[in-house]
């Protein structure tokens, strides 16, 4: 049986793309390993958890014996890689933990394919998922390429940038067969409630002022969960050696915007009159070196493997709200504890 390594597939991307492929490929194996970090939450794969094909294993990428230890027992014939710290304003209140995750995990991950694949390269892939900040910040015109210079800007992109050139930097150095794919931002279900769309959505059913950073004005290029995931599995199939893809949604909205659709959505889901939620909108001060605008050329996923998003705007959001508001156990659950402590610290006297 192939068995092929997810790590971080406790997350948000990872939980969808885990239960894509184990549903998917039956006579695979899939190895889930996930340190279960405050992002990491076995509550999004129930449904899949009892299925032969897949396995759960509690640990951390940066524990070098420990990533060995799994390599031995497992022989992996293949590794799409998720597991990250993944949370920008996290990244600029404590750097350490992305350095370390982000880029010493990726090398450990690094060393033991190449350790135990190196007698042969044959059908083996490594996939390092990544995202579009490492190209740093566009202005009001242009998009991303994947001949666009990186230009990280927050320690999150960096990490991200870095764990990016190494992973190259294994292919040309030792012919490790790897592929990576920078997209843009995620929303749907399962997404933890520090990002902007969950927070928001959170917010709002417990009527509490909806921070908007700056003057709200920033652009990000909104992508459904599900159809990242559909693109991983497309490139993990298809992609070619050494090849990066940009993966994104064609879909630019301002903060501002993505708010108060998010208000007039939930108003109209929950019965309330249509503008309630919007007076809950606070403009807070700025997060630091900011990123104006990103947005993805997503030309080259399309032309060369025919991969394009499914999910309409609109519909997805429709879903997306729906799923928070049917799985408010979900919601209280990682939103009690440590959640109340980060969200005191971020957002208090902001
Ligand atoms: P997430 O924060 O929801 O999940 C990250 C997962 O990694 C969690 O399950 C966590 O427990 C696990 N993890 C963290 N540190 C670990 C460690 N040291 N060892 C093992 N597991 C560890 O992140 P996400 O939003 O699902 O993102 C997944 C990947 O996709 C990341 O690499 C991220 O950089 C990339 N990405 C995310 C987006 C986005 O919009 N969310 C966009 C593009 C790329
Ligand atoms: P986020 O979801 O953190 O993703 P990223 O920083 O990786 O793009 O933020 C999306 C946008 O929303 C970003 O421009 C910052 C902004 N934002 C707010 O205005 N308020 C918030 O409380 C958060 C978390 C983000």
């Amino acid at each position: 049986m192939k068995k092929i390594l997810v790590t971080g597939g406790a997350g948000f991307i990872g939980s969808h793309l885990v239960r894509l492929l184990v549903k998917k490929y039956p006579d695979t194996l899939f190895v889930n390993l996930d340190k279960l970090t405050y992002a990491g939450n076995l509550a999004n794969l129930t449904d899949i958890e009892s299925l032969p094909n897949y396995e759960f294993v509690k640990g951390d990428i940066v524990d070098e014996d420990f990533i060995m230890a799994t390599f031995d027992a497992y022989r992996f014939d293949g590794v799409i890689h998720l597991a990250a710290e993944s949370h920008v304003d996290r990244s600029i209140a404590s750097p350490k933990e992305f350095i370390m995750t982000n880029i010493v995990g990726t090398v450990n991950l690094l060393n033991a394919a190449r350790l135990y694949w190196k007698d042969n390269y044959d059908g083996k892939r490594f996939y390092h998922v990544s995202t579009d900040e490492v190209y740093g910040s566009l202005g009001d015109e242009g998009k991303f390429l994947e001949t666009t210079p990186y230009d990280p800007r927050s320690p999150y992109s960096a990490s991200k940038a870095s764990s990016d050139h190494l992973v190259r930097a294994y292919h040309h150095t030792y012919g490790l067969p790897v592929v990576i794919s920078n997209c843009s931002n995620n929303y749907g279900p399962n997404q933890f409630p520090e990002k902007l769309i969950p927070l928001i959505i959170n917010n709002i059913r417990h009527s509490k002022p909806l921070p908007v950073y700056g003057q709200g004005t920033n652009v990000r290029d909104w992508l459904y969960v599900e159809d990242h995931a559909k693109a991983i599995d497309l490139i993990y199939q298809k992609g070619t050696d050494g090849e990066t893809y940009n993966i994104g949604g064609n879909n630019e909205r301002q903060n501002i915007d993505i708010v108060k659709t998010l208000c007039r959505i939930i108003d109209l889901q929950l019965g309330r009159p249509v503008g309630e939620s919007e007076k809950l909108i606070t403009y807070v001060k700025d997060r630091a070196g900011h990123d104006l605008r990103y947005a993805i050329d997503a030309t080259k996923v399309f032309e060369t493997l025919g991969w394009q998003p499914e999910v309409q705007f609109n519909d997805g959001f429709e879903k997306t709200v729906a799923w928070y508001l049917s799985n408010e156990q979900w919601l209280d659950e990682v939103t009690s504890g440590n959640y109340l402590k980060y969200y005191e610290k971020m957002y208090h006297d902001r």
